[in-house]
């Protein structure tokens, strides 16, 4: 049994995770100023709370006594906002990281695993993406999940503190928020369907995407503090193949059998066109090999938004 924390653990990904955890046998704390998770995330489960912000010094000091594995997901998980407050979002994902990276180095946690973001690649038109590729982002979100990349290196090589991010691609998987506007698109067009309206298409729907399933960023996140050469590494975390937006919203029509035609607006300014995730270094470095491909991830996550709140 090992004791970990999980920040942001009572969001989509780290709810997820802390379940996973629990599962195995671990001992798991989780972070989280609630700002975007929910208790009830965690409902049933039995972990140690700590309700506050990764920005408070002293409560992370607080909260990394005697942890060994720090899995680091709290952010403004959202691009859109970034844009909107990117002071805001700096200090929390940016100066948080490096509060987080400092408060463990002091702690003497084993290793930090850190969520990184594709949007590390921004518009770089080559496909796929590979980890050696120079980091073009294209918005404050990415520019702080790269810069956190940077300080994780930072603390390995000059601290000596094990550190591993995993740059996900678009994940999906009950428990996405169907009712925010900067939720992920499968749960923003499924909950559309299932109240009967037609889902969105920003631009002409032939923008791709790597859809990668909750589950498989859980098993990457294991792997990430276990593997023992894993440390100091980059690994992308998607599923390796690409869908287009139309073809998405024609699977999930079809899987609803709701027969409602996409309603196209125009392109959201700096869309990136295609995004897709080589995974060969995750499959050598980690040993990770996602589990589910898309049309068995949205029936399970089709399967939770029939019983979710939608209205919100
Ligand atoms: N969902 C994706 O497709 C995706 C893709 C790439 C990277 N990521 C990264 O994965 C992580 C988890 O994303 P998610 O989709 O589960 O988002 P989420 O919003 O559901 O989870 C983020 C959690 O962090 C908490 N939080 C936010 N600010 C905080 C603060 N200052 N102090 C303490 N807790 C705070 C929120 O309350 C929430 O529980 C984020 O770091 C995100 O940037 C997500």
């Amino acid at each position: 049994m090992a004791k970990y924390l999980v920040s942001g653990g009572a969001g989509f990904i780290g709810s997820h995770l802390c379940r996973r955890l629990i599962a195995e046998g671990h001992a798991v704390r989780v972070l989280d100023n609630l700002s975007s998770g929910k208790r009830a995330n965690l409902e049933g489960v039995e972990v140690d709370w700590v309700e506050g912000d990764i920005r408070d010094e002293a409560l992370l000091a607080r909260a990394l006594q005697g942890i060994e594995f720090v899995h680091h997901h709290a952010a403004i998980a959202s691009v859109a906002v970034s844009v909107n407050q990117p002071l805001l979002e700096q200090e929390v994902n940016l100066v948080g990281t490096l509060r987080v990276l400092e408060a463990a180095r002091q702690a003497g946690v084993r290793r930090v695993v850190f969520a990184a973001s594709a949007a590390a690649y921004g518009n770089n038109p080559e496909s796929p993406k590979r980890e050696e590729m120079r980091p073009e982002p294209a918005s404050p979100y990415g520019l702080s999940k790269v810069a956190g990349e940077y300080y994780c290196r930072i603390y390995s090589e000059v601290f000596g503190l094990e550190t591993v991010c995993l740059r996900y691609f678009n994940v999906f998987g009950p428990r996405q928020d169907p009712t925010s506007p900067y939720s992920g698109v499968i749960s923003l067009f499924a909950r559309r369907l299932l109240l009967g309206q037609r889902p969105v298409i920003q631009g002409d729907g032939e923008q791709s995407r790597d859809f990668v399933y909750v589950e498989d960023v859980v098993q990457a996140n294991l792997r990430a503090s276990q593997v023992s050469q894993a440390g100091g590494e980059i690994y992308n975390i998607g599923c390796g193949r690409s869908t287009t937006i139309k073809e998405l919203a024609g699977q999930l029509n079809q899987l609803l059998g709701a027969g409602l035609e996409p309603e196209f607006s125009p392109a959201r300014p700096g869309d990136v066109r295609r995004s897709l995730a080589d995974i060969s270094r995750a499959r050598a470095g980690l040993g990770y090999a996602p589990a589910f491909g898309l049309a068995e991830g949205l029936e399970r996550t089709l399967e939770w938004m029939r019983s979710a709140d939608l209205k919100g």
